[in-house]
């Protein structure tokens, strides 16, 4: 599956970049350089990759480069979107065709036009410098096009330049891209300090509105090289950055200008736009059954338009409710198709941590969805998993505290909430879950290491993280909740070596002995305490209790056994004495 996936990645981008947008905005200069390499590139992977495909995955060796063939194949696809994304005045119809004048986005666009013309807002003798936030794939860059695309701005600015700043931040490279902008031409100054000096020349006593789109870097020196220059221009000049990480907007916006926080697509707009994708023609939106799964699948999207945009494409071609269907009840990350481009997008956050933070996020998979994260004791797991590198003589706790704020920072936490007795609490949004599955998924060899997983205090918890056997050196794990999901029954504690607590909730939903049997208590040797917990509902095998709790005898070592919610009428025949037995 995963090759085939590759396959479609490059045939797609091949595709894209022979396709006439190229043609049609006459692109010129190193971007057309570029972009004719990686065509080049790209031809060559899909040679190879055909022939391994044929090999069918056979070494470890292909597949390892396969894996990484993948990853250098995403990254040509972000730049080539980037690219794409870079051509602005080819105006977004579709998202001015979809948004009438009373909607969501074109309030926010109408609130940062406004901070634009406010002069108590700005120092008219400074250049102003203002901040767009939000997680990848939010409509960031499609609010900044309609914003330098609307009459008002156009009129107010006597130029207005563009460019796509991405994982880079090169100054010599930007200062030219915002000449090339100015002049319509290829410039050909290398060195840094005659750029500058000319960037001043074509600035002076013009009135600008620079856009700097997707910044990722957080050196402040660098800013301040880019920024020298532009210091020339009239006075009401304006630059507009969009980033996804809050600690690089505070570093680059004027203190005080507020930065701005995009908030996520309402559902309403959210089904509008995936009604939009999903069905051809009109007539087809009326196919009830199928909208009726349309609504759910857009809610999986947590109001991030490219993860409803994608999944609405992927659609586009499918009419039987079983595919609707199976993509309402897929992880994003088990999508194969266009919907697996939501994933690559969200990745470029997680490549752009540095390892340390990289294993704190895709940590946290290990709670279900939508759970509510105890900062501390976040930390606190972190640190006995050995994640919180030291540094000098200072407290781990410290440090850890710097990396939550670092991951809230960059969007990958969200309802950071400080409560009444102090302790402080966030969530991931859905999709930021499913990326740090897919990544715990995919790079199963980081989390070799964890050896511990206490969610004992999680009282409302309703799943244990999927596929729990793939933490191969797991020593305790408090709770393990079954379920009937795939990755979610009792088998996956199989070959765990587990000692010390273990409690196993939702009994009911074991089918039967050998299932029980799966579950290998009896080899379990350093488990110290057991606790067998049926559930509150009758389960979907009622009958089979008694043949459940035969199946689960434990090895002898164990000191303390509780039994809740069993609605057998005996004992299993390995109770006998020696076993310590509270029933409820
Ligand atoms: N309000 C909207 N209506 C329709 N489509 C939208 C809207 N906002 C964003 N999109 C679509 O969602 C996708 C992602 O949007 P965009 O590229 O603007 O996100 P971004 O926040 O800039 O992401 P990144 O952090 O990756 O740069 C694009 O395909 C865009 O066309
Ligand atoms: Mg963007």
């Amino acid at each position: 599956m995963a090759d085939a996936l590759l396959s479609a990645v490059v045939n797609t981008i091949l595709d894209n970049i022979n396709s006439l947008w190229l043609q049609e905005f006459g692109i010129t200069g190193g971007l057309k350089t570029e972009l004719e390499s990686l065509q080049s590139t790209l031809t060559t992977i899909q040679a190879v990759l055909l022939d391994a495909e044929e090999k069918q995955w056979t070494s470890e060796a292909i597949k390892n480069w396969l894996r990484k063939l993948k990853d250098a194949a995403y990254d040509v696809d972000d730049r080539e979107s980037k690219s794409q994304s870079c051509l602005v005045d080819g105006t977004n119809l579709e998202f001015l065709n979809l948004f009438e004048e009373e909607d969501e986005q074109y309030e926010d666009k109408e609130k940062i036009v406004n901070v634009l013309f406010n002069t108590r807002l700005r120092d008219e003798n400074d250049l102003s410098i203002y901040a767009i936030c939000g997680m990848g794939g939010l409509g960031k860059t499609t609010l900044i096009q309609l914003v330098y695309n609307d009459e008002r701005v156009e009129r107010a600015f006597d130029l207005r330049i563009w460019v796509c700043v991405s994982d880079s931040f090169e100054v010599i490279r930007l200062t030219r891209a915002i000449i090339e902008s100015i002049d319509v031409s290829s410039c050909e100054i290398k060195e840094l300090d005659p750029l500058q000096r000319h960037l001043q020349e074509r600035l002076m006593r013009k009135r600008f509105l620079l856009i700097l789109d997707d910044v990722w870097s957080e050196s402040s020196a660098k800013w301040e090289s880019l920024r020298n220059p532009l210091m020339s221009g009239a006075n009401g000049s304006t630059v507009i950055v969009t980033t996804r990480i809050e600690k690089v907007a505070h570093i680059m916006a004027t203190p005080i200008l507020p930065i701005y926080h995009l908030g996520y697509l309402p559902e309403h707009d959210s089904w509008l736009l995936f009604k939009q994708r999903a069905f051809q023609r009109e007539s087809e939106g009326n196919n009830m059954k199928l909208e009726r799964i349309g609504k759910q699948i857009v809610k999986k999207c947590g109001g991030v338009p490219l993860a409803v945009k994608a999944l609405g494409s992927m659609l586009r071609l499918k009419r039987k409710e079983s595919e609707w269907l199976s993509v309402k009840e897929s992880e994003i990350w088990e999508l194969s198709d266009d919907g697996s481009s939501i994933l690559p997008a969200l990745r470029l956050s997680y490549d752009n941590l540095p390892p340390y933070l990289r294993q704190c996020f895709a940590y946290c998979c290990i709670f279900p969805k939508d759970t509510k994260m105890d900062k501390s004791w976040l930390i606190e797991l972190w640190i006995a998993n050995g994640f919180v590198p030291p540094r000098g003589q200072r407290e781990l706790c410290e440090i850890g505290d710097e990396i939550f704020n670092e991951l809230s920072w960059r969007s990958f936490f969200q309802d950071v909430k400080e409560h009444h007795d102090g302790t402080i609490t966030c969530k991931m949004h859905d999709l930021i879950h499913d990326l740090a599955i897919s990544i715990m998924r995919f790079e199963c060899y980081m989390f070799d290491i964890i050896k511990c997983v206490d969610i004992s205090h999680c009282h409302s918890l309703k799943q244990t993280p999927p596929e729990i056997s793939c933490l191969a050196h797991l020593l305790e794990l408090s709770i393990f909740i079954v379920r009937k999901d795939r990755g979610c029954g009792i088998g996956e504690l199989k070959e765990l070596n587990l000692g010390n607590e273990l409690c196993i909730k939702e009994l009911v939903n074991v089918e039967g002995s050998t299932e029980a049997k799966s579950a290998n208590l009896m080899r379990k040797l350093n488990l110290k305490s057991l606790s067998l917990i049926w559930g509150k509902n009758a389960g979907e095998f009622p009958d089979n209790e008694e043949e459940v709790l035969s199946s689960l005898q434990p090895h002898s070592n164990l000191l303390y056994l509780q039994i809740c919610g069993y609605q057998g009428l005996v004992l299993a025949a390995w109770m006998i004495e020696g076993y310590r037995v509270s029933r409820h």
